[in-house]
């Protein structure tokens, strides 16, 4: 008989102690932080689920390759081993290491997009929409119908919208679409998987019309095995194989080595184009660092490069998607509403259906994540009104699992905090906005109860 409990895969070498607060010190903090929770300390907080990005625990493997890190300015052989392992993968011409994804974002569209210009996405998540912004083009996200259905079911709810892209190229014309991009998986709609046959359709639009296809590459390795998982004829390919195969559909992506390169900082950019990597590196140069580093450590690059293949390996990814659906699983079967189903990295309550008395104005999703600290000290974030302002679909509260940090009963924890709350959502309020910045607010935003 197979043994079919999933454990984690891995044994625990070093730990870090966790705090704990009472809840009058918790209302105190909050409080003092205005309602955001991005302004409460670290260490007040006992589970932080604010992110799955930089959080991870890294391996015996990736500290032992950090002790390879050659520190050279230029030419650094840690940048080959690095470049090494992303075109292993990612299989483009070009790598250019960048501090995090953001920096791959500004550099890449700093580079391919002007003013009045459109750049489609399945979903833009707040840094990209925000950097396509900055150079006065306009962010649309074009997700399949159901990906704005928390209940739907779809397998592959990440999926962009093919009509509804072929209408906009129509609409707008070409010339004014630089490129588009497809986030895998999409964070901003549920952490959910974008398909291949998805990604081919859309890869289908962009030949015809002549647009460069980037991928927002953070949560790769977890779209290829949700692909492993749930599209017929990938069964039995390896999450690598299946990578891969997605990547050539594409002309370049953007990365956070902070998500699916299992790293505490680091990202890329990569494009098959030589003439875009010229001036990408130039403007990087300007900003970020030499080509062979780009703002990175040379150990920086190579725990990034151990790591994207460890996320990459089967064991882990069935322990991660596995032990995220967990709690998916564990609060909707007691009635919490989630977006279904579970996502990769995160568990998304969907705050209008958990608060239906408190307006969308009013911030339910910053009032139920207020909620989970007080109850708990468990910190997660709102993925709604504050972030988006009127472009947000849904109030979402993310709670992000950071990689290979926690164990079952941390989760056991989360899920009888949550059910707690869910008992006393009536009881919760809304908030207002007393300050805000010009762009990504949520931030620093300062807010009150009503
Ligand atoms: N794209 C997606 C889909 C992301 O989720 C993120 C970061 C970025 C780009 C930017 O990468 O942080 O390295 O600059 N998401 C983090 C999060 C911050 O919490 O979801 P970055």
């Amino acid at each position: 008989m197979a043994i079919k409990t999933i454990i984690e895969p891995f044994k625990i070498k070093s730990v870090e102690p966790i705090r704990w607060t009472t809840r009058a010190d918790r209302e105190k903090l909050l409080r003092q932080a205005h309602y955001n929770l991005f302004q409460v300390p670290a260490r007040d907080i006992l589970i932080d689920l604010l992110t799955d990005s930089g959080t991870g625990a890294m391996s015996t493997a990736q500290w032992a390759a950090m002790m390879e890190g050659d520190e050279s300015y230029a030419g650094s052989s840690s940048f080959d081993r690095f470049r090494r392992g992303v075109q292993d993968i990612f299989g483009y011409r070009h790598v250019i290491p960048t501090h995090q994804g953001r920096a791959a974002e500004r550099i890449l569209f700093g580079v391919m997009c002007k003013k009045g210009d459109v750049v489609p996405n399945n979903s833009h998540f707040d840094t990209t929409r925000a950097n396509i912004e900055f150079v006065g083009a306009e962010a649309a996200d074009l997700l399949i119908p159901e990906g704005y259905e928390p209940a739907n079911r779809h397998p592959f709810k990440g999926n962009m919208d093919v009509a509804a892209l072929e209408q906009l190229i129509a609409r707008v014309g070409r010339e004014r679409i630089p490129l588009v991009m497809l986030t895998i998986t999409n964070n901003s709609g549920g952490g959910q998987p974008v398909s291949m046959e998805n990604a081919k359709a859309v890869r289908d639009v962009c030949r015809r019309h002549e647009i460069p296809l980037y991928f927002d590459a953070c949560r790769f390795a977890e779209n290829a095995y949700f692909i492993k998982l749930r599209e017929k004829g990938y069964e039995r390919k390896t999450p690598k194989e299946i990578a891969k195969e997605m990547f050539a559909l594409g002309d370049g992506c953007t990365m956070s080595a902070k998500k699916d390169g299992l790293a505490n900082i680091g990202g890329f950019l990569c494009t098959n184009d030589d003439q875009l990597a010229q001036q990408e590196k130039d403007l990087l140069i300007l900003t970020e660092g030499y080509p062979t580093y780009g703002g990175l450590a040379g150990r920086d690059l190579e725990a990034i490069a151990v790591g994207l293949g460890e996320a990459l390996e089967e064991d882990y990814l069935r322990y991660r998607i596995t032990s995220t659906a967990y709690l998916g699983n564990h609060i909707a079967g007691q009635g919490v509403p989630i977006v279904q189903p579970p996502g990769g990295h995160a568990i998304y309550l969907d705050a209008r259906a958990f608060l239906p008395h408190i307006a969308p104005q009013q911030f339910p999703g910053v009032a139920l994540a207020a909620e989970l600290y007080l109850e708990g000290g468990i910190r997660s974030v709102e993925i709604g009104t504050l972030m988006f302002g009127d472009a947000a679909h849904m109030d979402l509260v993310r709670l992000a699992i950071p990689r290979r940090v926690y164990t079952q009963s941390h989760i056991d924890y989360v899920i009888e905090v949550m059910l707690e709350v869910w008992r006393q959502r009536e009881r919760i309020h809304g908030l207002r906005l007393t300050h805000e910045a010009p762009f990504l607010r949520h931030f620093t935003a300062r807010l009150e109860p009503l």
